[in-house]
């Protein structure tokens, strides 16, 4: 893949008035004095971090950033001060943010040594692993542009960004490093995640999604690569893959990607299926929508996606955990031999549906999939899409709706989001949205009532997964950021790399 920007995190040991570098980032609680080593280096600044608080142009309240330039007092250029909000409030997701805003800074800023001392400031509160995690997944967040089709004289960045974690404290350090290792896995597979969500229908279709898939798995012992063609999809019968690909001259693709550990699984732990909805462009079909905004949905393949660059994550990680990616991808376009609103589909599971609106297509190719892995005797199934407006209507684009046939799964996932900041909220799936998906001439139909969308496509999808223990993630909105934050540049955010490798990651760690 082409580099977008290069990014590396190391550990650097180094005095803070010592540390030679273009932006030295420290950070700073709102109601408490600085640590003792921020205390050391203001003194070598004449005390101008001190005299910004004083007059009240830096407060430290999160979201506020200051810059201070070192007048060659110090090793560093400048001085970046990043505000956290109260002490007791500070989470990894702070860091994380903090770290992000700082890299996004540096790019802008066209630095070429980046060098972050965040962990300091909540003061030993919270585990130094996971800060360094933190902190590195939050230099990949922030550092990432999106500009490989922008002429490289235009693009107005530098190539290449050397970040690296700074304490003067060996031991310190120590104790942050393997957090910053999977935070550097983990960071760098969500930006590729967001590479590949970025890129156009006309340049990612299905097939060209499946040769990304295949090229990634070559460069992965532990990870073998299965395409199921059209011709495949149709000897399995796989009847709701095909029927959404069937108006596009751009053929459909189930893509499977298998991760088998190096290192045997701990006996008990469950067998995983990841389940991502990729149509690389929808269109809605005969069902057309609306032209405003209709180029977004490029980025209805993000759920595929997130996927396979956890498949990467999770290899590249070692993870002892058995987990199979399934990717069911197709292109969503009318034409004369599109499927259409009328038409009763006979899904893999053997179960028909009644078509009422062919832009509920994200439903019927995953249904395939979904059902595919059921009978395949994974455990657990998690399947994660951006698959109705109406969830976005619901909760907005600050969290996914996460819906399961269980409890114990629910409240991993509910964990994994709070450890990783890509948030969650519980929504219902049960049987009375299920009885909306009841069909007169079928066995479901692909839409529910006016209302609660959502969660009738969530119990449409449930009734796939027969025993296995199930949930979905309703990523609708969460795929794209519309306008740059402090925090990221805009388009595709990767949204659900970090969810789904630290559910994984906690399921090794707090079996
Ligand atoms: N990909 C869309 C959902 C979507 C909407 C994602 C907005 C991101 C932002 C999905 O395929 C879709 O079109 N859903 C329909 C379902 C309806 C026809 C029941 C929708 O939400 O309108
Ligand atoms: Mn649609
Ligand atoms: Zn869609």
């Amino acid at each position: 893949m082409k580099q977008i920007i290069h990014v590396d995190v190391k550990t650097a040991k180094a005095e803070y008035g010592a540390c030679k570098t273009d932006m030295l980032v420290v950070g700073r609680v709102s109601d408490a004095g600085p640590d003792k080593i921020i205390r050391a280096l203001d003194k070598k600044l004449g005390g101008a971090i001190d005299r910004l608080v004083r007059l009240g142009d830096f407060t430290g309240k999160s979201g506020t950033q200051a810059v201070l330039y070192s007048e060659g007092r110090i090793g560093a250029q400048r001085v970046l001060l990043v505000g956290l909000g109260e002490r007791e409030k500070v989470t990894l997701d702070t860091l994380r943010k903090a770290a992000a805003a700082a890299a996004n800074r540096a790019v802008e800023m066209k630095v070429k040594r980046l060098s972050v001392a965040l962990h300091r400031a909540p003061g030993g509160a919270l585990d130094a692993s996971a800060m360094g995690r933190a902190l590195a997944e939050g230099v990949y967040l922030g550092a990432y542009r999106y500009d490989e089709y922008v002429g490289a004289a235009d693009n107005g960045r530098r190539r290449s960004l050397a970040a690296e974690i700074v304490d003067p404290d060996a031991s310190q350090l120590k104790s942050l490093a393997p957090g910053i290792s999977a935070g550097t896995i983990v960071g760098r597979a969500q930006s590729y995640a967001r590479t590949i969500a970025n890129r156009p229908g006309n340049v990612i279709d299905p097939p060209a999604l499946a040769k990304e898939a295949r090229d990634l798995a070559r460069g992965l012992k532990t990870v073998s690569c299965t395409i199921f063609d059209e011709k495949k999809l149709r000897a399995n019968k796989m009847g709701g893959i095909l029927a959404v690909g069937a108006g596009s001259k751009k053929e459909p693709r189930l893509i499977a990607l298998k991760y088998t550990p190096a290192k045997k699984p701990k006996r008990g732990l469950p067998t995983i299926a990841l389940v991502g909805k990729a149509v690389t462009f929808d269109s809605g079909g005969i069902s057309i929508k609306p032209s405003q905004d209709m180029d977004q949905m490029k980025l209805d393949k993000t759920g595929g996606i997130s996927v396979l660059a956890t498949i990467k994550a999770l290899a590249e990680l070692g993870l002892p955990v058995n987990v199979l990616g399934l990717i069911p991808s197709a292109e969503n376009l009318p034409s004369g031999s599109s499927y259409r609103p009328g038409d009763i589909v006979t899904t893999y599971s053997g179960k028909t549906v009644e078509i009422l609106n062919t832009d509920a297509e994200g439903r019927m190719i995953l249904c395939d999939a979904i059902a595919y892995a059921a009978k395949q005797k994974y455990d657990v199934i998690v399947d994660i899409a951006t698959l109705t407006g109406a969830c976005l209507v619901a909760l907005g684009a600050h969290k996914a709706g996460l819906m399961s046939n269980d409890d114990d799964l629910l409240e991993r996932l509910e964990q994994a989001a709070a450890d990783s900041g890509e948030s969650v909220w519980h929504m219902p799936s049960g049987d009375e949205y299920a009885e909306e998906m009841k069909s007169k001439i079928a066995d479901l139909k692909n839409i529910g009532g006016r209302w609660g969308g959502a969660c009738t496509a969530a119990a449409f999808l449930r009734q796939f997964a027969g025993d296995a223990k199930w949930a979905h993630l309703d990523i609708a909105g969460l795929d794209v950021l519309q306008k740059p934050t402090e925090y990221a540049t805009q388009g595709g955010t990767g949204f659900g790399v970090r969810l789904l490798t630290t559910y994984l990651m906690n399921l090794i760690e707090k079996k």
